[in-house]
């Protein structure tokens, strides 16, 4: 992916680390430093769309704004060859408190570090770049693949973790992340809560709506904790929220995860 300026102030070596304040990596010479700010916004804003487009999202999850407004970090690589280099991909990370199923069928509280989105560019792709990009996360992070939480992961990325990392075997969830075996052995004795029983009179709101991440951890907590009116009904969810719709449906009682194929989280309507 080309830009219009030379991309090594903006995002100096081969691996540009950018997190909320986006600080451009190098220094511009004579390019103002507003300037660079704003070469890194469309850096980012063009990313994030290619990548929705490569995902078949309506909305790229990815954007300037969005970063600004979340604790995320964005692991961008870039080819560095003269003149001006090329964007070839980028890998999306952050934390986030999420309520997840061990294999016990247990809700447990933890926050992994989830990712979030993960694109090289079409021209790029199969060629290990993927591999390259995300070995290099887990090293600045001090993280292994198992730890991590993958939201929605797309057949790609699945295919991906599978062949490089051996991570096949999915602990099935009743949102949208998905976590592999090992995940909670490799973790520190997390807090395990009593499942709440869902309120009879509202609706329950799934973790994500539409697209990844929109909403912010701290504005709101994620599914079966901020039950609310009004909230769409799709995925996973949606036969256990129809069967407590229905005039026998049985209120009172939690949803039973069923297991499931990480291929039937569905990529439509994210
Ligand atoms: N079809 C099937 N599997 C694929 C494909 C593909 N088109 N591309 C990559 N993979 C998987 C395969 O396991 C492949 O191994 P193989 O070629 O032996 O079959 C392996 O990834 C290749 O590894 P890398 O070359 O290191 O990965 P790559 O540079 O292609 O990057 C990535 C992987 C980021 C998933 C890339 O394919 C991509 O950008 N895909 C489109 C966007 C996408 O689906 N992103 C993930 C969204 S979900 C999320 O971000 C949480």
């Amino acid at each position: 992916m080309e830009f219009p300026f030379d991309l090594a102030p903006v995002l100096g070596e081969r691996f540009c680390v950018v997190d909320q304040h986006l600080r451009p990596a190098g220094r511009g010479g004579t390019v103002k430093r507003e300037e660079l700010e704003q070469q890194l916004r469309t850096v980012i804003d063009e990313l994030g769309k290619a990548s929705a487009k490569a995902q078949g999202l309506s909305t790229p999850v990815t954007s300037a704004t969005r970063m600004e407004s979340n604790r995320h970090v964005l692991y961008i690589l870039r080819d560095t060859c003269p003149p001006r280099g090329a964007v070839l991909g980028f890998l999306k990370v952050g934390y986030k408190k999420l309520f997840l199923l061990d294999r016990a069928g247990a809700h447990l509280q933890v926050e992994p570090l989830c990712v979030l989105d993960f694109y090289i560019h079409e021209s790029q792709q199969r060629r290990g770049l993927g591999r390259e990009l995300f070995e290099e996360m887990l090293k600045r992070e001090r993280v292994r693949p198992e730890q991590l939480a993958v939201d929605r992961p797309s057949e790609k990325l699945l295919g991906f973790l599978r062949k490089h990392f051996g991570l096949w075997d999915l602990i099935p969830q009743v949102n949208n992340f998905v976590i592999f075996e090992g995940f909670f052995s490799t973790r520190t004795a997390p807090a395990r809560r009593p499942f709440p029983r869902p309120r009879p009179e509202e609706p329950i709101k799934p973790y994500s709506l539409s697209e990844r991440d929109f909403l912010r951890e701290e504005a709101e907590p994620p599914w079966p904790f901020n039950l609310s009116r009004g909230s769409p009904v799709r995925g996973s969810l949606r036969p256990f929220l129809l069967r407590r719709d229905s005039p026998g449906g049985d209120a009172q009682s939690p949803p039973e995860p069923a297991p499931r194929r990480a291929s039937s989280l569905g990529r439509v309507g994210r």
